[in-house]
């Protein structure tokens, strides 16, 4: 089994470009295929779940052929089977998107359904209840979500909970109904106008994503095109925490600083200073960090995915800070982990109250989860000594070469996969 080992210590400094945004690839990929042409995306990430939607795509009959390792072209005419196997929704829950995109384009699709992931119950009511106001079908048996639809109706759907997943889910089926369908209470993230702005560039007729009511206009057919995916905001965020919590000076490049503002205001309250160009953010930690608090929300909120991150931060920050989780259920399994390496962090529900302490001390710990594993990375490169992370299969979910890229910023991470190598590490970086 793969581990990073990380000799701690060293301040990260340098640039580091960003990638792709992960939640929306997995959203384009499964849009794209709502059409017979032939569709180009560039600036995917070369991350495992893009890796198994792409397969899941295949798997149903869809073209799906690789470019260069950030492109693909993909072609939906093909496809013969309107099922997304079990396997396929049990590596990653995104693969239900290709339910709303099947719904939209063929009015019939089959997905086994999505397990609750480690950090919440991840219900996905909202998702069928849009399915249902467009007039389909909607039944579990066997395991499996089954949608059929006569046809697909405009409708007027008022989302009970701001919902990414749902959103872009009844955004693809009804990119394709007849008529106008209005979703109120949408989520606004980036990923969210990301996947309208790619259905708008194949000949949808969607306004207002990136507010919380998005009106859509059913076409009857969409055609080519060659789109290129944002840049990844939790990424950027990631490293942008790392250059925090390490005392470090990183500049990510290749971002859309609007989008990283919650994380960069939030950096700049606890002491951190912050420089923004048109498509570059620098972060400089060089003075003591102060405590601050913090809720994770919907966009423009702070973002649930970084809620690890800065709570790995805030815990190496003087005084107390409140860290409140407001969008998951169970997001703080890495608290335990950092606890072992000296941090003081008390879990009541679903807010975490942080004792900031002067540093952490190596130690060997285990990913819960993806963002939670990114985390505890920055907590291994801040620590006094070494550091070993199991279950990193959790990491290279969402995060392409992050030790290369990290080692490139001055860290010493290496990712072994035996005794012997992590000793040769140790050896090595003394
Ligand atoms: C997406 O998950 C992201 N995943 C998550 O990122 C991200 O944490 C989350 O949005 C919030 O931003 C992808 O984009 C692939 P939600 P999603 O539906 O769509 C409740 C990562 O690290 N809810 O916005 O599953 C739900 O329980 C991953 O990249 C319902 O009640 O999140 C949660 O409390 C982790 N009913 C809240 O809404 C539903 O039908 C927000 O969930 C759907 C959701």
């Amino acid at each position: 089994m793969e581990q990073y080992i990380i000799r701690g210590g060293n301040p990260l400094v340098g640039e580091v470009e960003i990638g792709g945004a992960k939640n929306a690839a997995l959203a384009i990929l499964a849009a794209s295929i709502m059409t017979d042409e032939t569709v180009v995306i560039e600036n995917l990430p070369d991350v495992r779940d893009i890796n198994v939607l792409i397969q899941a795509m295949q798997s149903v009959g869809a073209m799906v052929e690789r470019m260069d390792r950030h492109t693909v072209k993909v072609n939906g005419s093909t496809i013969r089977d309107l099922t997304i196997e079990d396997d396929y929704i049990k590596k990653i829950r995104a693969s239900y998107y290709l339910l709303g995109a099947l719904l939209g384009k063929y009015k019939k699709g089959e997905v086994a359904l999505p397990g609750g992931c480690n950090i919440g119950s991840r219900p996905i009511d909202q998702h069928i209840k849009g399915f249902k106001a467009l007039g389909a079908d909607v039944r579990i048996a066997h395991g499996l979500i089954i949608t059929e639809a006569e046809k697909l109706k405009g409708s007027h759907i008022y989302l009970d909970v701001v919902s990414v997943g749902a959103t872009i889910n009844i955004m693809m089926a009804a990119t394709m109904a007849e008529g106008q369908t209005i979703i109120e209470n949408a989520a606004k993230e980036p990923h969210v106008v990301d996947l309208a702005n790619f259905l708008n560039s194949m000949g949808a007729n969607i306004k207002g994503a990136g507010t919380d009511v998005i009106r859509i206009k059913g076409v009857q057919k969409l055609h080519r095109t060659e789109y290129s995916v944002i840049p990844d905001q939790i990424e950027a965020g990631t490293f942008m925490f790392a250059a925090a919590a390490t005392k470090g000076d990183i500049t990510v490049k290749n971002v859309i600083p609007k989008h990283l503002e919650s994380i960069s205001a939030k950096l700049m309250e606890i002491g951190c200073e912050i420089e923004e160009s048109d498509d570059a953010v620098r972060v400089v930690s060089s003075k003591p960090l102060t405590h601050t608090h913090v809720k994770t929300l919907p966009y423009p909120g702070f973002p649930t995915d970084m809620q690890p991150q800065i709570a790995v931060t805030l815990a190496l920050s003087e005084g107390t800070s409140i860290v409140t989780e407001s969008i998951f259920e169970n997001r703080f399994k890495y608290v335990d982990e950092l606890t072992r390496m000296g941090a003081s962090i008390k879990v009541e529900g679903n807010t975490a109250i942080i004792d900031g302490v002067r540093k952490y001390t190596g130690a060997h710990i285990s990913a819960p989860d993806l963002r939670a594993g990114a985390a505890l990375v920055i907590a291994g490169l801040a620590a006094e000594g070494f550091t070993t992370i199991d279950d990193i299969l959790y990491i290279q979910r969402g995060y392409e070469d992050f030790e290369i890229k990290l080692r490139g910023l001055g860290a010493n991470i290496e990712k072994v996969s035996s005794e012997k190598e992590a000793q040769k590490f140790k050896l090595k970086v003394g």
